[in-house]
């Protein structure tokens, strides 16, 4: 029999990506599959903390085995920053276009433009806690490039790629991504079970 997951996001592409992965041993289910309609109110002030906190959401209401993610872009510049505030870096409101021209605005004129994406996922399984990490190092580019991917994809050049992220294209990009690097590491606990 299978076993069953709950991956605490309602992200679709997120959700099609694990499911590929997972689906010859597990059975995979969203929150929306768990009937979980809250938006999980992320509230530390570390990728670890956030993780952990949707995992728990989920597992401290229903008993079932979970992970979640968070992902920051972590900017030497920058101190490290946006980090937790990645995906609302300009606005309130989730704003892509708005994010990346602020990013080249605190970069303007510096040299070290070193930044890293990190992943973290959080597995609550029988109660507990198991972190994985998965980082890509790179720097960030001077200028958006590329049209594919999302996010910071346009301003993001992986080391020794030559390229950003959207100019690399899906296929590239998962191969060496941080989320992949991520969901290997879990993918490698799992399997070992
Ligand atoms: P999340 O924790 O996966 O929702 O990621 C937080 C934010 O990081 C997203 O809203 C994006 O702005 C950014 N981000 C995460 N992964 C990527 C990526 O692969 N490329 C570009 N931006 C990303």
């Amino acid at each position: 029999m299978k076993r069953t997951l709950v991956f605490a996001t309602n992200n679709a592409h997120k959700l099609k990506e694990i499911r590929e992965i997972l689906t010859e041993r597990m059975e995979v289910l969203s929150l929306a599959d768990i009937h979980i309609e809250a938006d999980i109110p992320e509230t530390a002030d570390t990728l670890e903390g956030n993780a952990l906190i949707k995992a728990h959401y989920v597992y401290d209401r229903t008993g079932l085995d979970c992970f979640a993610d968070d992902t920051g872009l972590e900017v030497d510049e920058l101190g490290g920053g946006p980090g937790v505030h990645t995906a609302r870096y300009a606005s309130e409101v989730y704003d892509p276009e708005a994010n990346t021209q602020k990013l080249l605005r605190e970069l303007q004129g510096k040299t070290n433009r070193k930044a890293r994406f990190r992943t973290v996922i959080a597995l609550i399984e029988h109660g507990e806690e198991r972190l994985f990490n998965g980082v890509v190092e790179g720097e960030i580019a001077t200028s958006p490039k590329g049209t594919e991917g999302f996010g910071y994809d346009p301003v993001f050049v992986p080391e020794g790629a030559g390229q950003t992220f959207a100019e690399m294209g899906e296929e590239r990009k998962n191969e060496i991504s941080h989320r992949a690097r991520a969901v290997a590491q879990l993918m490698a606990y799992l399997n070992q079970e």
